[in-house]
């Protein structure tokens, strides 16, 4: 049945409402042609949808389909990316909490397209600005060869063109996007701290600048990516194996179930040790009891001396027989350029080969837990050592255990630079402290060996790094994990290779 069509309300000298159109954006593009007015043209259904570059944007019946004609003040450049802020704001402001966006303006949800944007900058500043949203469709309505890609929200049409016109409304014209747009955009950015690859380019997309454009950090530097397309690189080392890997912190223990190079993880805190296997093995029970039977085996990282052997046992009796202990001794295809590698903690062996593996030499991994570890992989891809430093809690721990009238408190990110409280005071110096620590350090190493280094940050740490450090880095929390299933995975190939033999 035919659904009511929209009635717009604040935008636009001319307004045509179609049930069936070949195409709105034609239409706009033959009222510029013909005497450019500010326009605005809603479809219910168009015959001969047109997406960015050249393609076909399929447009079944009951849709959202509109397009504008407007000459907005300010840099037109940017004025995509601010429709797509507008359209993310208005589908959140209608309750689309998950919603997500994929540079440079698709509407991603459930991981999949639920609409786009398109931008035509016409002669004069005039520009006709394009959206489709796939709202009140049913997938079934897409031809099958788009069952993988696009995926139907269920918001109330005209409300949300409400919302959205009076973005358009209010707007003044900007020279580029101000922070507020950029912090609002980039959590949702699907793209962000994955690993992708434009024209020749491949590095680590770190965020969007106030151009609209798409920052990489490649080689350890900074890359500004303008045109797209942009592509996923995917966890191509692990994509064939379904296993659990651990990763034991002193404080905190990170377990990811890996399917289909895809990984989710949880933490649970390693104290009390005394119980930790046993929550462990519940823990991954209640979790993962259905998948349990299937998984290819179970990948450890343990730095837990008193914990290792009896982990791995339970492990092993009562989950799954075949369980890989990360040690020196195991291949793991990387070379560990140092004095005593007897004395390298499992997880920086993890971290090691997931840095070679995955995003490759001059790279620093800086791991801010209990320890904060610094570890470097080579240009020529060996690991060459590395800083260990107080983590922010062993140096809370140390100051309130050495001072007599200083109390233990929850770590707060500070927000001045002077305490009126001794535990604001101690939140600034730990924050000072932990910042202090991490620019020192790197730039000590970059300094010594005279060129950039890809910085990597992870750990639970992270929050409590200064954002504008973070700014200029890749984070990348689940690294110990990626380097587990690197390693399993190569366990498995050897032991397939010795099977043969
Ligand atoms: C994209 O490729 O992601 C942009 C798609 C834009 C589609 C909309 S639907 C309304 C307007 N009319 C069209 O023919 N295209 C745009």
């Amino acid at each position: 049945m035919h659904k009511k069509l929209i009635c717009p309300a604040i935008f636009g000298e001319r307004i045509e409402i179609y049930r069936s159109i070949d195409s709105t954006q034609k239409r706009v593009r033959d009222i510029f042609n013909d005497n450019p007015v500010e326009s605005i043209v809603f479809a219910d259904h168009q015959t001969a949808g047109v997406g960015r570059r050249g393609r076909e944007w399929v447009s079944p019946e009951g849709g959202l389909y509109f397009s504008l004609l407007l000459n907005p003040e300010g840099k037109k450049e940017i004025f995509s990316m601010l429709a797509l802020l507008w359209a993310l704001r208005s589908l959140k402001e209608e309750g689309m909490e998950d919603i997500g966006w994929k540079w440079p303006n698709d509407i991603m949800y459930d991981e999949r397209k639920a609409g786009g944007i398109i931008t035509e900058l016409l002669p004069g500043g005039w520009i006709a600005l394009g959206i489709g949203i796939n709202a009140g469709l049913n997938e079934n309505q897409f031809p099958g060869s788009l069952d993988d890609t696009v995926s139907v929200i269920d918001i109330d049409r005209k409300n949300f063109v409400d919302r959205f016109l009076r973005y358009i409304d209010g707007y003044k014209g900007k020279d580029g996007l101000s922070e507020n747009d950029i912090g609002f955009l980039d959590p949702l950015h699907i793209l962000k701290d994955s690993l992708i690859r434009a024209g020749d380019d491949e590095g680590m997309v770190s965020g969007i600048a106030p151009d609209g454009s798409l920052e990489i950090v490649t080689s350890g530097r900074k890359k500004n990516i303008t045109t797209g397309p942009v592509f996923k690189v995917d966890n191509k080392d692990f994509t064939d194996i379904n296993i659990i890997a651990i990763d034991i912190g002193n404080t905190s223990t990170r377990v990811g179930y890996i399917e289909n190079g895809d990984i989710t993880a949880s933490d649970i805190p390693t104290k009390p040790v005394e119980d930790f296997p046993q929550r462990l093995i519940s823990g991954i029970r209640d979790k993962y009891g259905d998948i349990i039977g299937k998984i290819d085996g179970i990948a450890v990282s343990c730095v837990v001396s008193l914990l290792e052997t009896k982990v791995l046992e339970r492990l092993k009796k009562e989950l799954h027989p075949y369980v890989v202990n990360v040690t020196c001794e195991l291949s793991t295809g990387l070379t560990l350029k140092v004095k005593e590698p007897a004395q390298l903690g499992a997880d920086r062996i993890c971290n090691a080969v997931a840095v070679n593996r995955l995003y490759g030499g001059d790279t620093v991994l800086v791991d801010l837990g209990t320890a904060n570890t610094y570890d470097v992989v080579s240009r020529t891809g060996e690991y060459i050592g590395g800083v260990i430093a107080p983590g922010i809690d062993s140096m809370k721990e140390a100051l309130v255990r050495r001072a007599d009238k200083l109390k233990d408190h929850e770590f707060t990110m500070p927000d001045t630079s002077i305490g009126d409280e001794t535990v604001i005071s101690q939140n600034i110096g730990l924050f000072h402290t932990l910042n202090g620590q991490i620019k020192s350090i790197i730039n000590a190493i970059k300094r010594d060996w005279q060129r950039e280094f890809r910085i990597i940050f992870t750990g639970g740490g992270i929050s409590m790094v200064d954002k504008e450090i973070l700014a200029n880095y890749t984070t990348d929390r689940d690294i110990t994990i990626k380097g587990l299933a690197v390693i399993f995975k190569l366990q498995n190939k050897l032991q397939n290779k010795l099977d043969k033999k």
